[in-house]
């Protein structure tokens, strides 16, 4: 069977045309494998986790412990996280890392091109604790200002830079970053959503401190992520949330924590979910990642320039390490009207700011249309919605 055949949502027709559904930088679709895992654990195995000595609860138990293991190895990392997502790993750091070591004074180190899930979580600790934020700028061509950077790390105490822009597709000079904010003395954090789904990362030769990423983004289910902790990074970090499963003894005089990853995660977890996103990392491994990478944004690169030649400002680079995501805009037809129409020809783009709205500031714009391409995605499609784009723009420009 071919890759794309494993995806029943893409037999579905929308409007009566097949669908061709280019919004996986917001999420992407599931293979079958994936589906049959977490049915498989609700109509066989349901039971709760590290609570029982049943059989069920066993089965249950290992199969979300399995998905721990798999993400240890498949990223090299020595601690693992589970969390419900990238949002609440980022948000985990400021509560867990961010109150137990950051005080008034210190300086977090941003960037414009920041997700607002990792812009809001320290605004927020800024706010409580008198920590100052310094954004770095974008340039025109869609990069880091790097001397910005290396100016904003003085005194800084934490880094936060996207790995990969979700509206730009640009991936940042990380090894850069890290490197010279470590040498400064600031801990670095990656938001690597868009990044994990497109390329496999050594965390540990990596060298960042903390890095978040979903599992939806790369087809695995809605609702779980994981927080990569360097392990001594990681004990520094204080619990933030209490319940169940994150305790060793629970008095009426107080509580002492488990030690492990289980610290930071209270309460029933996410156990179908990490059923599904373990066997959709298996099915990663089943194709080469890197040659479907190249492959993507070669289609993205030949579709931007499709798209200029029709007259779209497009932004973004298309560089070999970067996302295959295309952000458009045309100069007369409206975003979301260029987005209907696509969608009446079965085509799923997003439109809008792509919970970016510093970058999309900092472009002069208020929001684009966004194609992005995942492995299942052909260059037939492609050269259908850069027809289907060419008529649109003959109709209504
Ligand atoms: C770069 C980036 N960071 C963070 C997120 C937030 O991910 P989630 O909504 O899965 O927590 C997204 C999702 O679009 C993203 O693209």
């Amino acid at each position: 069977m071919g890759l794309r055949d494993q995806f029943p949502i893409l037999q579905r027709k929308v409007n009566g045309y097949p669908l061709v559904y280019l919004d996986n930088a917001a999420t992407t679709q599931k293979p079958q494998v994936v589906l049959d895992a977490m049915n498989d654990y609700y109509s066989q195995s349901n039971a709760n986790v590290h609570r029982a000595v049943h059989t069920l609860a066993g089965e249950a138990t290992e199969g979300y412990e399995s998905c721990r293991a798999k993400l240890k190895q498949r990223f090299n990392a020595s601690k693992v996280i589970i969390t419900s997502g990238t949002t609440e790993a980022i948000n985990l750091v400021a509560h867990a890392w961010g109150r137990a070591n950051l005080n008034k004074g210190d300086a977090i180190v941003l960037t414009e091109m920041e997700h607002h899930s990792d812009i809001v979580p320290w605004q927020m600790l800024a706010e409580e604790r008198g920590v100052e934020l310094r954004y770095v700028p974008v340039t025109q061509h869609f990069t880091l200002d790097m001397d910005a950077f290396e100016h904003a790390l003085d005194g800084a105490a934490l880094v936060c830079v996207v790995h990969t822009s979700n509206v730009l597709g640009v991936r940042n000079p990380l090894e850069d970053i890290i490197r010279l904010s470590h040498q400064a003395g600031a801990k670095v954090l990656v938001d690597a959503a868009q990044g994990v789904p497109h390329a496999t990362i050594d965390f540990e030769a990596f060298g960042a401190d903390f890095m978040a990423f979903s599992a939806h983004k790369m087809c695995g289910p809605t609702g779980i992520g994981a927080l990569l902790v360097e392990p001594s990074t990681f004990e520094t970090m204080q619990p933030f949330m209490g319940g169940g499963d994150m305790i060793e003894t629970v008095t009426t005089e107080g509580s002492t924590y488990q030690t492990n990853e289980h610290k930071f995660e209270a309460g029933t977890p996410r156990i179908a979910e990490a059923i599904g996103w373990t066997a959709a990392l298996e099915w990663m491994e089943s194709f080469d990642l890197d040659a479907e990478h190249d492959r993507l944004i070669s289609i993205a690169s030949w579709v931007a320039q499709c798209l200029r030649d029709v007259g779209m400002e497009v932004y973004g680079r298309h560089e070999a390490d970067d996302a295959a995501v295309v952000s458009f805009l045309h100069p007369t037809i409206n975003s979301e009207d260029m987005a209907h129409l696509l969608d009446a020809r079965g085509f799923a783009v997003r439109t809008g700011h792509h919970c970016a709205q510093p970058l999309l500031t900092r472009l002069g714009i208020s929001g684009t249309v966004r194609a992005s391409f995942y492995v299942y995605n052909t260059r037939e499609e492609a050269e259908g919605f850069v027809a289907e784009i060419r008529e649109i723009v003959e109709k209504f420009a």
